[in-house]
């Protein structure tokens, strides 16, 4: 059974160029699957589709009948949350009644934005909302900072008994958080200690509110089971599209083409894209390497970015999306009486779907025109199975990409830099000397500071 298809002819100048990554791929293959067996640092994702998830489907039929959950989290934490909610829930599940939507409505609080925070307090009633934290870490300022604010607020308004309301996801042994659970008793799921946070949607920290959503979370996994399979058996350039698509993500790059814009033509795909491009930017941003992810969704960004796509400069590579059959349509009248608006004819009879994948072969049509290099990846359609094929696809080639590079995908020095400031900056004991850093950094940009 096909599970995707990549056409990358216009993005291959000649086919000798890839096959000198063939043998670098293979090995990097295998030594990640040796390194998930060996449950080494930031391999465990590649065994997630095996995991037991019971634990998961019970905690998920408590926090079931709340009217609302609310997920704090920020990053790997919020992102694949998002995605799969967006991917495969009613895009406007939160406004269907009770009895259409099955579930409890359905928060994400992933930044310190007062406006964010207090509008999600305004939308739900806490007596009778659930919250999910999640942290890997349990440091993250961001989260950490909700958290409180949750807790706090409930233990005002509820008294001492809320440990019921929250649900912790974090590391089994490690951090604050796991110290909290220990502490309230309060129910938790573990984050594997080798998975990474953008690595992590297939773990408790996605499955979670997935299942409270209703979405089948035995067929994401058994999806990415069984390309898992296929990726890792299909040795060669010739018959495995992950390694074609990191070959050339790869060769495009070394060639100046350090940009990576992915277009799905779906709607419901544009939190994908979102978390694509954390892992794709947290896991190759790095050693002054790294391809810049570019979030696109087609139709609506024909009429945004297309112009700058095709005819700007040829500092790109691009990778379209589209699906084949979507589980519903939409059908044009087969005519209608006005005159005025006989020019629109050609719609007539036609369906949603059909016009939704031509613009998506039109906009591969003009970057190969303009000589700008396209893959196009098929679906056969987004439902939980091939979405969890996707998920994994992706995780699999971003790593294949980064071993490439010669690059460690799994660590995120950068991102630690940042959070470490942030402490400092809010007071953290112990961190003077990074607080004064930063301040120092500062000043440099309070050098040329002009008012209006
Ligand atoms: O991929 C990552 O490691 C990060 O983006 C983290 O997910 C993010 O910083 C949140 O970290 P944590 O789950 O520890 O709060």
């Amino acid at each position: 059974m096909r599970m995707l298809r990549l056409s990358c002819g216009a993005a291959l100048s000649n086919e000798k160029e890839l096959r000198k990554y063939e043998e670098k791929i293979s090995s990097a293959s295998e030594a990640l699957l040796a390194a998930a067996c060996e449950g080494k640092e930031g391999c465990g994702w590649i065994n997630l589709p095996e995991q037991n998830y019971e634990a998961v489907l019970e905690v998920a039929d408590v926090l079931i009948d709340f009217d609302s959950v609310v997920q704090i989290g920020i990053g790997g934490s919020a992102l694949g949350n998002k995605m799969l909610f967006e991917c495969l829930a009613h895009p406007f599940y939160n406004e269907l009644s009770r009895e259409e939507r099955k579930g409890p409505r359905f928060y994400i609080l992933d930044n310190v934005d007062p406006e964010l925070c207090l509008s999600v307090i305004e939308m739900i009633d806490l007596s009778r909302t659930g919250f999910i934290v999640v942290s890997k870490s349990g440091t993250t300022a961001e989260t950490m900072a909700n958290f409180l604010v949750f807790w706090d607020k409930l233990k005002e308004e509820r008294g001492s008994d809320v440990a019921k309301q929250l649900i912790v996801i974090t590391d089994p042994y490690e951090g604050i958080l796991r110290k909290f659970v220990q502490e309230t008793g309060c129910v938790s799921l573990e984050v594997p200690q080798n998975v990474g946070g953008r690595f992590s949607v297939l773990s408790p920290v996605g499955l979670l509110s997935a299942a409270i959503q209703g979405i089948p979370i035995a067929e994401l996994l058994r999806g990415a089971k069984d390309i898992k399979k296929k990726l890792f058996s299909r040795k060669s350039l010739n018959d495995n599209p992950a390694w074609v698509l990191s070959a050339l993500s790869v060769e495009h790059y070394l060639k100046g083409r350090n940009m990576f814009v992915f277009m799905p033509y779906l709607s419901r795909m544009s939190s994908f894209t979102e978390w694509f491009s954390q892992l794709w930017a947290e896991s190759l941003g790095k050693n002054g390497k790294g391809m810049t992810p570019i979030r696109a969704v087609g139709a609506v960004d024909q009429h945004s970015q297309v112009q700058l796509y095709t005819s700007g400069p040829d500092d790109k590579l691009f990778l379209i999306l589209s699906e084949e059959k979507s589980k519903r349509n939409v059908f044009f009248p087969e005519s209608v009486e006005e005159n005025s608006l006989n020019a629109l004819s050609y719609l007539w009879g036609k369906d949603m779907k059909t016009m939704l994948n031509y613009e998506a072969q039109s906009t591969i049509a003009a970057l190969i025109k303009s000589k700008k290099p396209v893959m196009w990846m098929e679906i056969p359609k987004l439902d939980a199975y091939y979405l969890g094929c996707l998920i994994y696809f992706f995780e699999y080639v971003t790593a294949i990409t980064g071993k490439l590079l010669g690059l460690n995908p799994f660590d995120q020095p950068g991102v630690e830099q940042g959070k470490m400031y942030t402490r400092a900056f809010m007071g953290k004991e112990g961190k003077e000397k990074e607080k004064l850093e930063a301040e120092s950094y500062l000043r440099q940009a309070r050098l040329l500071t002009i008012n209006l």
